[in-house]
């Protein structure tokens, strides 16, 4: 079908055919990158879920592999990681071997268990004897994130207690006898069920490093549906403690979910799947639905008022900056626009640095008042628009997708906004667009927007608008981006 094609993002990994949700079993592993996926190859629905597999030396030319891991009797194939295993602690290769170890949930009706799967090139992971690994006679028992935790010399376990809205920390020397050190929660948003933990250690922008717990929840987002909170703490080794009770969410949209971190990476480096089950099964596309972000690199950031807060940006996205699109810097007069054609069938990002130029102080007599704003509008001669922008009166910045008619039901929504307060007054964004996705960084990347976009025609004109004040873009970059996927 058409719109098959027309939804198919450029650069983003998205599958030919079939269902597919989260990331799985993230690593860097003899210069390759592998992704592999909760995946239905046979229907665009949800459901049989086996792993699918992809693999890139740049994190964005993915070339599909075959199913990894099968729906077998005893269950579909859930959510899980790798990790490399080279020096052989596992004792689960042959002598001169090495490989990989998937650690994964079998889910059937009434059962939810931790198994492990061996690779030697990752092609196939074959189910290891002795499995499961892990088993707490629940049916709610899910998502292993394996990470091997040098200062004990062990690997460390998180994994979802969903229903009891709890984390279970658990150790291992070998990763096939699990010993449980500690739980965490309930605490942060609890929604149904708890999903997808991971627990990574990321620097922060000033120096030194913190522990960040990420859970997922689903249902119960504040924004409807599926999101990813996160803690940040310490861990030592066998407990992690929050600094605050209180969770903070990752995205001001609702299409990030189920993130995971890469093992095997330098600087930590992350995917999500780009969807939420409020209506990822209804996504106007037929032949395939789902679609993972761009593979973001993550860190931590002083935020002057929320204090410690992840911070995002693409990772490598330059290299695939095609050349410059010419745009004026410049004053831009209240009420009126600046706009620029856009190519079609390839993804474009935008960096923009702009100031509202209005009057902090407050409108003295006749001075200009605290008002304006400055929109960024993605348009085609349809009426169809997507915007994105600052409201200096509001302190919030927006991203407005409902004025795009390639979908609608209940729960796709259209309009999200985050409080934004510009340091030395100058807003950045830097937006990627590409086919039924777009990402919106702002704040140094401590703001993100993930959001799926249908528009029933292609997105193909870019304006710069201002209104109620006067605005100063001081910096604009756009380049198209060299397309990596068919
Ligand atoms: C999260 C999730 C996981 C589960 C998988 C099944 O999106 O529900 O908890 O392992 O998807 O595909």
């Amino acid at each position: 079908a058409a719109v098959d094609i027309m939804y198919r993002p450029a650069i983003h990994y998205s599958p030919k055919l079939g269902f597919m949700n989260d990331p799985n079993g993230l690593l860097h592993r003899d210069g390759l990158y592998h992704l592999y996926f909760q995946y239905d190859p046979d229907a665009s629905l949800a459901g049989h879920v086996h792993w699918g597999h992809a693999t890139s030396s740049d994190l964005y030319h993915w070339h599909d592999q075959p199913i990894a891991i099968d729906e077998t009797p005893s269950g579909e194939a859930f959510t899980g990681s790798v990790v490399a295993d080279p020096d052989n602690l596992s004792g689960l290769f042959k002598a001169g071997q090495t490989g990989m170890v998937a650690i994964y949930t079998r889910a059937s009706a009434h059962s939810q268990t931790q198994w492990i799967a061996t690779g030697l090139d990752g092609q196939t992971l074959t189910d290891a004897p002795g499995n499961p690994v892990l088993d707490l006679h629940s049916d709610s028992f899910r998502d292993p994130k394996v990470i091997f935790h040098a200062p004990s010399g062990q690997w460390v376990m998180v994994v979802a207690l969903s229903r009891l809205h709890q984390i279970g920390f658990f150790t291992s020397p070998d990763l096939q006898h699990w010993t449980e050190a500690s739980r965490f929660g309930p605490a942060g948003l609890l929604g149904i069920d708890y999903e997808c933990p991971n627990l990574v250690e990321l620097p922060v922008a000033d120096g030194g490093s913190r522990w960040v717990l990420f859970v997922s929840i689903n249902p119960g987002s504040p924004q409807g549906g599926s999101c990813t909170q996160y803690f940040v703490g310490d861990f030592d080794g066998r407990a992690f403690t929050a600094d605050r009770p209180v969770a903070q969410i990752i995205d001001f949209a609702k299409d990030f979910y189920a993130l995971q971190f890469y093992a095997g990476v330098e600087k930590p480096t992350a995917i999500a799947w780009m969807g939420n089950w409020q209506y990822c099964q209804e996504v106007p596309t037929h032949a395939w639905r789902g679609l993972m972000t761009l593979p973001r690199e993550m860190s931590l950031a002083h935020d002057p008022i929320q204090g410690l807060r992840l911070a995002q940006q693409p990772a490598g996205l330059e290299a695939l900056r095609g050349p410059r699109i010419a745009m004026d810097p410049g004053r831009i007069d209240a009420g009126s626009a600046r706009q620029v054609a856009l190519p079609e069938g390839q993804a474009i990002e935008l960096s923009i640095t702009f100031e509202i130029d209005n009057d902090p102080s407050g409108p003295a007599a006749g001075g200009k008042g605290r008002g304006g704003r400055f929109a960024i509008e993605f348009s085609n001669d349809q009426g169809e628009m997507l915007s994105i922008g600052v409201d200096a009166l509001a302190q919030q910045a927006w991203l407005d997708r409902s004025r795009l008619r390639g979908f609608s039901q209940p729960f796709f929504t259209g309009q999200f906004s985050t409080p934004i307060a510009p340091r030395d007054r100058r807003a950045r964004f830097r937006i990627i667009l590409d086919a039924c996705s777009v990402e919106v960084f702002t704040q140094d990347g401590m703001e993100v927007g993930t959001a799926l976009i249908y528009p029933a025609a292609p997105l193909n004109l870019l304006r710069l608008h201002t209104s109620g004040s006067d605005a100063i873009v001081h910096a604009v970059e756009l380049h198209p981006l060299a397309k990596t996927m068919e």
